[in-house]
């Protein structure tokens, strides 16, 4: 008999309600493939995208790109995985919402013993995207400050630990009270409410003495873009990194040289992973901090496999913070 996996998958673009649960055969990996059976699954907002179409996907498509569990078994030529691992991703082919699946072994890493699955879960996607924000993109030292929005968020509360794991003062942009206490107990040095404060970037210019910022780190998009150019210092980095309200309308590059020579990047994890090696070397970086304490995962949610629905529903108004997992 043919092993199966529960795996949910869309057959249309649309709301949550397109997401079914089915039982897709497993098989064998091929060469540079494992065969990985989840304990934990991560939800990430490209999961949205790529369910309603924003990000369009050849149909029918399982979805899903975080997970974390136990390698069953390893196809041919894969050395830093056998079978018995424990082992977790952030990034490749989707297909995570599922009790198990067959994927390129590139993006898929030894899970330290002290990091659990659920936690795995919660920070591989969404942790390598703050490394790579911190890292990799723009020089940013300690002292810099860096302007961060949806800062209570899946990403957001790893970055506020990030930062302040490394002296980096963070303004955290949040809806409502109680996530812009989040962001402040996890590490940003202010926080502006967005239901409360109609401009940002004024607050902004307040809260750095007219200055600005160094940086922007942006995931929410359309609705901020022009709040974030406007919160830049002469020569400051704006860090695209997210559609959360809708895609950013092209950009006229005059508005980059009237604010002051300001440089922008759209980056995504996907480039920076691209290369097994960088891949390991981010999550090796990425566990030492949550091994050192610095960094701790963030789980505010957690729903069952065949609760998906509710599960992207509660993320896309905003309800949820911290990372969501699914258990499968
Ligand atoms: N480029 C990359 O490689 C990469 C990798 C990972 C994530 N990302 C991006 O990073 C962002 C955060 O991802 P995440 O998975 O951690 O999600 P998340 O931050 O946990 O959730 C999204 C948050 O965005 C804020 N938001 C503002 N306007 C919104 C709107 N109109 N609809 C929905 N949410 C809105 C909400 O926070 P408030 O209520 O506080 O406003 C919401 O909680 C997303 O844009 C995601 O695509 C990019």
């Amino acid at each position: 008999m043919t092993a199966t996996a529960r795996t949910v998958v869309i057959r249309q673009h649309g709301g949550p309600e397109v997401m079914m649960l089915e039982d897709r055969p497993l098989g064998e990996p091929g060469p540079g493939e494992v065969r990985i059976r989840h304990h934990a699954v991560g939800l990430n907002f490209i999961d949205v995208y790529q369910r309603s179409g924003l990000y369009a996907m050849p149909l029918p498509a399982a979805l899903g790109q975080e997970g974390a569990g136990i390698v069953e078994a390893v196809g041919e030529g894969v050395t830093h995985l056998k079978a018995g691992d424990r082992a977790a991703y952030g990034g490749g082919p989707s297909g995570a919402y599922a009790e198990a699946r067959v994927m390129p072994a590139g993006a898929v890493v030894p899970l330290p013993e002290g990091i659990a699955f659920e936690d795995a879960a919660a920070i591989m996607l969404k942790g390598l995207t703050v490394q790579f924000l911190f890292r990799r993109t723009v020089p940013i030292a300690s002292g810099d400050t860096v302007l961060l929005h949806a800062a209570a968020g899946g990403v957001g509360l790893l970055a506020c630990q990030w930062a302040r794991s490394e002296g980096i003062r963070v303004i955290a942009v949040a809806g409502g009270p109680e996530k812009c206490a989040r962001a402040l107990e996890h590490g940003a040095i202010h926080a502006i409410d967005t239901r409360a404060v109609p401009d940002i970037a004024a607050e902004v210019r307040r809260l750095t003495g007219g200055r600005g910022v160094d940086v922007v780190m942006d995931g929410v998009g359309r609705d901020t873009f022009e709040a974030s150019l406007d919160s830049l210092r002469p020569l400051g980095m704006m860090i695209s990194f997210g559609n959360a309200s809708g895609k950013v309308p092209p950009v006229d590059l005059m508005a980059l040289a009237s604010r002051g020579s300001l440089k922008i990047t759209r980056p995504t994890l996907f480039t920076h992973i691209a290369d097994p090696e960088a891949c390991r070397a981010m999550a090796a970086d990425l566990f030492g901090k949550v091994v050192a304490g610095e960094v701790t995962a963030q789980v505010g949610q957690r729903f069952r496999l065949d609760e998906v629905a509710e599960a992207h529903r509660a993320l896309e108004a905003r309800e949820t913070t911290g990372s969501t997992v699914l258990i499968p």
